[in-house]
């Protein structure tokens, strides 16, 4: 950080050392008067850089440090809004407090809740680990449904405390957190910070909650790790994650585990696998492939050892949202109130998986075809920091029990999800990174 501070001149100025200089006692003074006066310039500037610079600080901010900075709510107007875009318009309906609504998954389900009358309050923190402005593009959209976005930090347990005095909330769709497989290596703090402590400040504000809210949140495909045992099910061991996002997962699963245990909080993880399509990430191999195709970049493609195929098991964004709403509808109330259990509550974990996993090259040559440009191939060994070479889904717990049923093939999928990028960054949008 410090070298974006300009360089103050004198402070480096003492070209020659007092001591070895013959020089009075009076100049040995003015010298320490002078160090002294630069350093307080300073320590000013770095005061100054500090203290006005939270918009156009160009350096990815601590997350830390992001959940200060936001605290642009309150006050009746703001509460009006919340209850307004909590408020529920259909008999039978649900409230839902959407945590990451303006991620991908989040702003699919918070239009789908929204659009079938249930009350929706989203929360976001809008941080730049990809584009904010996607975030803030979905935030429109979610406006013109009538869904309120408000801006804050899972880890802000004074702002979820309001929420919940505000709006007794039925339900918690839990869908905030730090993506990503490699990037835990240049930040590993921030999984820490949104996938464990957001988490946890997250189910604190759910189990002081007056009703507790139901839970469903996304875990991850990646818990499975180096489980070679495929397709993968439920019950298949997830004690070897392969990266600290994936271990986070799996720390939250635990976690999870603890407040159904000692609060009585109903509990559903949803390990998604690969969710891609219109409104996606960009930090995303479907994503980032689109782009560079288009831009005659060339496009890395992994392989395994001996050649072997690396595959994803893709599942489209519809899918995973009736994956979501169904776990909404069957979970079951939390038993605990005030803090304390009041009997055994529902913990449940499902698989959220299209159950045909693909190579990644096949999704290349299908980006080529849609898309009426060839790729530019560079394959290239996986890298053993992170990404496991295949994911396949077990769905059949999900399909017995939440009737979850997907229906959209990649090829499909696909074309949803290119129809969208070419409408999308042509639209006056600048080109995505
Ligand atoms: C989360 O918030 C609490 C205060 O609510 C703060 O003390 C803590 O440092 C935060 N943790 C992280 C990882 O940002
Ligand atoms: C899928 O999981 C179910 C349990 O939910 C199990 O009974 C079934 O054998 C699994 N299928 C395969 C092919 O592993």
């Amino acid at each position: 950080m410090l070298k974006h501070i300009p360089s103050t001149p004198g402070k480096f100025k003492m070209e020659k050392s007092p001591y070895i200089l013959n020089k009075s006692r009076w100049h040995w003074h003015s010298s320490i008067m002078k160090l002294t006066f630069w350093s307080f310039i300073f320590l000013g500037l770095i005061f100054i850089f500090f203290f006005r610079s939270p918009s156009s600080n160009p350096i990815p901010q601590d997350p830390s440090r992001r959940s200060l900075r936001t605290h642009n709510w309150g006050g009746p107007a703001w509460e009006k809004r919340v209850r307004s875009s909590a408020r529920i318009r259909s008999r039978n309906g649900i409230s839902v407090l959407v945590t990451g609504a303006a991620g991908f998954v989040g702003t699919h389900v918070s239009t789908a809740l929204k659009r079938r009358g249930d009350g929706v309050l989203g929360l976001d923190n809008f941080n730049d680990y990809y584009d904010p402005s996607l975030k803030r593009a979905r935030q429109a959209l979610l406006d013109r449904t009538g869904v309120f976005v408000v801006e804050g930090d899972i880890n802000d347990s004074t702002l979820l405390k309001k929420l919940f005095e505000v709006v007794p909330f039925t339900h918690v769709m839990h869908l905030a957190a730090q993506a990503g497989v490699r990037y835990a290596m240049e930040n590993p703090s921030s999984y820490v910070h949104s996938n464990i402590a957001g988490l946890v400040s997250l189910l604190e504000a759910c189990k002081s909650a007056n009703p507790q809210p139901a839970i469903v949140w996304a875990s991850s495909s990646s818990v499975y790790g180096l489980n070679s045992k495929v397709p993968f099910s439920e019950k298949d061991r997830t004690d070897q994650p392969a990266s600290l996002y994936a271990a986070t997962k799996k720390a939250g699963e635990e976690i999870a585990h603890t407040y159904n245990h000692i609060y009585g909080l109903s509990l559903t993880a949803l390990r998604f696998f690969t969710v891609y399509g219109p409104w996606g990430r960009p930090d995303m191999a479907y994503f980032f492939f689109t782009r560079d195709i288009l831009k005659g970049k060339t496009i890395s493609i992994f392989e395994a050892a001996n050649h072997g195929t690396v595959a994803r098991d893709f599942t489209y964004i519809d899918d995973i949202v009736k994956g979501c709403l169904a776990a909404l509808d069957t979970a079951e109330k939390s038993t605990g109130s005030g803090g304390k259990k009041k009997g055994p509550a529902q913990f449940r974990v499902y698989n959220l998986g299209n159950t045909s996993p693909v190579p990644v090259s096949d999704l290349v040559s299908i980006l080529e075809r849609l898309l009426k440009v060839d790729a530019k191939r560079n394959v290239m060994k996986l890298p053993q920091n992170g990404d496991v070479r295949f994911t396949h889904a077990n769905i059949s717990l999900a399909q017995r029990e939440l009737g979850y049923k997907p229906s959209t093939d990649l090829q499909t999928g696909t074309k949803k999800f290119v129809r969208w990028y070419l409408s999308y960054y042509s639209g006056g949008n600048k080109a995505a990174g």
